[in-house]
Formats: C-alpha cells, structure tokens, sequence
C-alpha cells in the first residue's frame, strides 16, 4: 500500500486537475441516472462532493483513513442536506449487494492494483453495478511511458523505485484491455487523453464511459 496517510497529510489534496471531461460525464449521469452513486477510491472527496450537490444519493470510498478523515471534516462545513457519506473501503472486497449503484466513478484510483487484481476489481464493478448503471473511469495509459525508474511487476503493472509510492503497483491500460474488462458493458466513450502537467512532462490516460448492459 501507498503511504496515503503521509500524501494526504502533506498535499490535503491529491496534486492533480479535475479533468474537464468529468462535468461533461457528470452531466450525462445526471441526465440519465440520477440516483445512488459509488465514487471508489475518493480520496478526499472532491468528486463525491461535487455529485451530492448536483443532486445524487453519494457513498465515497477509499482504503485510507486519513483521507475519510479528511472527507468527513468536509462534510461537516457543507449543507446538511446533501445526500452524502464516506466510509473505508478496499476495492479487492467490496462489500455492496449486487445491483446497488446507479453510477460508479473510479477516478485514478483502480491502477494500484496489478493486472490479476484489476480483474477482480472490474468483475465487483460489474456486480454491484444496476443494469444499465453508469461508469466512469480515469486510468493511466500504457502508451509512451518511460519505465526505466520502475519494476516491472507484470505485463501492464509497474512500481516506483523510490518515493512516497515505491512499492506499489501502478496499472498502465491500452484499449484492448479495458474493452475485455468491460465486456458486460456498452462503451459510450473511450478516450485517450494527454495533458502536461509540468514542463516536459506528460500525464497520458484514458476516460471511460460505460454502460453496463
Ligand atoms: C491518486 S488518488 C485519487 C483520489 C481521487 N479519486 C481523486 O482523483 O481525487 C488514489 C486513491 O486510491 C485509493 N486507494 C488505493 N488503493 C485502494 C484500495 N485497495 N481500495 C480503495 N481505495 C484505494 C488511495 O487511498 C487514494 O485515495
């Protein structure tokens, strides 16, 4: 495991933009599926804040404590009114009834995991999925990465050598694979996408939606 106590305790957030694309996606679940909504691997909750108050019935979460920690001081500075909770989760053993959630979004959180793992993950997706539920994922791209700074784990998994994520298993996808992970589903959009986040370098990923069928 990541030592997401000490990120947390150091960024508050995690260091990254909001993709733009997840209004566009947000709006489409909204339209489509306003109901219960799954944000896995939440971290400190900004995705899950922004879904409650456009209106869907939200449950975040994510295997660091700290980080709920984190979500549930937000809660508190929020509206009462918002139809919101946090709760520690491990994505390897998730424990919701089948066909529970109208949507899951999974945003930069189901790459620590290696390829078996990932399996396993997108198989609990499926289960705990309604039909025709909704799902969004961001996951980084297997396409033009430098690895040399990274054991190799498997095929697409890799760890950093050094820093606060040394030993954990970072999961690079391509498209064939995240077509055969969602097979029970019809893909509405599958995009790469690539953004600079600092000089020369590169954040390659991919966005998904899917609906399961
Ligand atoms: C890069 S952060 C992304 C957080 C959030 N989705 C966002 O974009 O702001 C990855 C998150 O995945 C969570 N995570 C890692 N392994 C997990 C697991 N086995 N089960 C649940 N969450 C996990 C971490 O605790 C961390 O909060």
């Amino acid at each position: 495991m990541a030592n997401w106590k000490e990120l947390y305790e150091k960024f508050g957030e995690f260091p990254d933009e909001i993709p733009k694309k997840f209004m566009e996606q947000i709006e489409f679940m909204k339209i489509n599926n306003l109901g219960t909504f799954f944000d896995l691997g939440c971290g400190t909750g900004r995705y899950s804040l922004l879904a409650a108050s456009l209106g869907f019935d939200v449950i975040g979460g994510d295997y660091s404590n700290k980080a709920i920690e984190i979500c549930n001081e937000k809660i508190k500075l929020n509206s009462s009114e918002l139809k919101i909770k946090f709760q520690h989760v491990d994505m390897f053993d998730l424990k919701f009834k089948p066909n529970f959630f109208d949507n899951l979004i999974a945003i930069h959180s189901i790459q620590h995991a290696n390829t078996k793992q990932v399996e396993e993950v997108f198989r609990s997706i499926t289960r705990i999925l309604k039909t025709k539920g909704l799902v969004f994922i961001v996951v980084p791209s297997l396409r033009n990465r430098d690895y040399s700074d990274k054991i190799k784990v498997d095929k697409y998994t890799y760890q950093p050598k050094t820093g606060l994520e040394k030993g954990v298993n970072h999961h690079y996808f391509d498209e064939k694979e995240i077509r055969i992970l969602l097979k029970e589903f019809e893909i509405i959009n599958l995009e790469y996408y690539e953004r600079e986040y600092a000089e020369g370098k590169i954040s390659r990923q991919y966005i998904v939606l899917a609906k399961k069928l």
